[in-house]
């Protein structure tokens, strides 16, 4: 993890972040600054461009530990910005946008042509607008907003600037290059192989971290209808507990609180096997637990990190029990996008939701010979996605049409 500090919208802005994490998920993540929109991910939609330094770019391609001590200005660093303020009136006046999911970029990049261009053409303005794209308007209303700012201003005798405000040559935020490495601890293009083999994580044992702090936590509750010292002996027997949870699977019970296991994840098209570890204890006086583990999928080239911390409380009445549970992780690789905050407390309620009801079942036969019952065999994260998205269609629908 990095310490970044930036000087947002004016204001100084620090957080520790992945040095993968790029900077509209800093802005978004970590300062609750949602004016930058994420659309392609990939340079090309221009959804997320922002200002660095007074220069438009792509958040969503540039990492925000080598943006360190840069100036960054957002869509909402520009309320009081006397260009984007006639471009916003420009855009609602020439129907230049309908969803607004582009506009935040659109403006930041229209506020460079304004500046910039001394008399563009209807030409000029499309070809430099064409790294933003609009999937609503036909663009029609964006090039004739622009225009007319364009020729507003200049009827009124401002100029252009010719070089937009840019100060270094380079690509934008190169000029932090230099304070970035020094940020990021990274040696620029030696390293040293030795060295990183010894850094590298020990697999016999997840508690050796102590420092680990995840990169996404969140706390859940649950009710479950046995009394809390059926319950508190069953979560002793982390084999079955592991099995009531969707496609993990553990190599037995934990010897001297360590055990080793695995988990069965499936993302839309990528499947993943986290072969891990991890560290178990229990506290009977407070009647709480953790366990930290961790694990790799060598084909999606993902690993995972994460603490586990429960408490079983009896419930409402003594035939219930309340169970707290605290998840940290952190995902690093292919799977990574999945550690989305919002996506993970959605997935997490769902899986948490499956977890309890197949934690009930075993309750409810426990001692009675049946056979255990069925537990999925892989954790299928995108179809709990699919019905997660339905779910949030019929809410949007019955807020909107008071029925579902
Ligand atoms: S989200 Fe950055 S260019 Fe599309
Ligand atoms: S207004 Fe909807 S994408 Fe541009």
């Amino acid at each position: 993890m990095n310490k970044v500090a930036l000087i947002v919208n004016g204001s100084p802005a620090t957080a520790t972040v992945e040095p993968r994490t790029h900077l509209a998920d800093f802005l978004r993540e970590t300062q609750n600054l949602t004016g930058t929109h994420i659309g392609c991910e990939h340079g090309v939609c221009g959804a997320c461009t922002l200002l660095i330094d007074g220069v438009p770019a792509r958040s969503c391609i540039t990492f925000a530990a080598m943006c360190e001590g840069a100036h960054i200005t957002t869509v909402e660093g520009l309320d009081n910005d006397e260009i984007a303020a006639e471009l916003r009136a420009a855009f609602s006046r020439e129907h230049g946008l309908q969803c607004g999911y582009c506009t935040p970029g659109m403006i930041v990049s229209a506020r460079d042509v304004v500046m910039r261009m001394d008399n563009p053409s209807e030409h000029d303005i499309r070809v430099a607008m064409s790294g933003n794209l609009c999937r609503c308007t036909g663009y029609v209303g964006i090039v004739r907003a622009i225009q007319s700012v364009v020729a507003d201003r200049r009827s009124r005798g401002i100029a252009a600037i010719r070089d937009g405000g840019r100060k270094e040559l380079g690509p934008v935020g190169s000029g932090h290059a230099a304070a970035a490495i020094a940020v990021a601890g990274t040696p620029a293009r030696t390293p040293d192989k030795k060295k990183s083999a010894a850094a590298a994580p020990a697999a016999s044992s997840a508690k050796s971290d102590a420092d680990f702090k995840p990169q996404t936590s969140f706390v859940q509750s649950f009710t479950v209808a046995h009394p809390a010292d059926v319950v508190w002996d069953f979560f002793g027997r982390v084999g079955e507990v592991a099995s009531c949870l969707p496609g993990a699977s553990l190599n037995g019970e934990p010897v001297d609180g360590h055990v080793q296991g695995m988990i069965k994840v499936k993302v839309g098209p990528i499947a993943a096997d986290f072969h891990g570890v991890a560290d178990v204890t229990r506290d009977e006086a407070t009647r709480s637990g953790t366990i930290i583990g961790s694990g790799k999928d060598a084909r999606s080239n993902s690993a995972t990190k994460g603490v586990i911390s429960y408490t079983v409380k009896p419930g409402e009445n003594p035939a219930q029990t309340r169970v707290d549970v605290t998840i940290g992780f952190t995902l690093t690789g292919m799977l990574a996008q999945f550690s989305r905050s919002g996506l993970v407390q959605d997935v997490a309620n769902r899986l948490i939701g499956a977890f309890v009801q197949n934690l009930e079942a075993r309750l409810a036969h426990q001692g009675d010979g049946a056979p255990a019952p069925a537990v999925a065999a892989e954790f299928d994260a995108g179809s709990l996605m699919t019905s997660m998205i339905k779910d949030r269609i019929k809410q949007l629908f019955a807020k909107l049409f008071g029925r579902t």
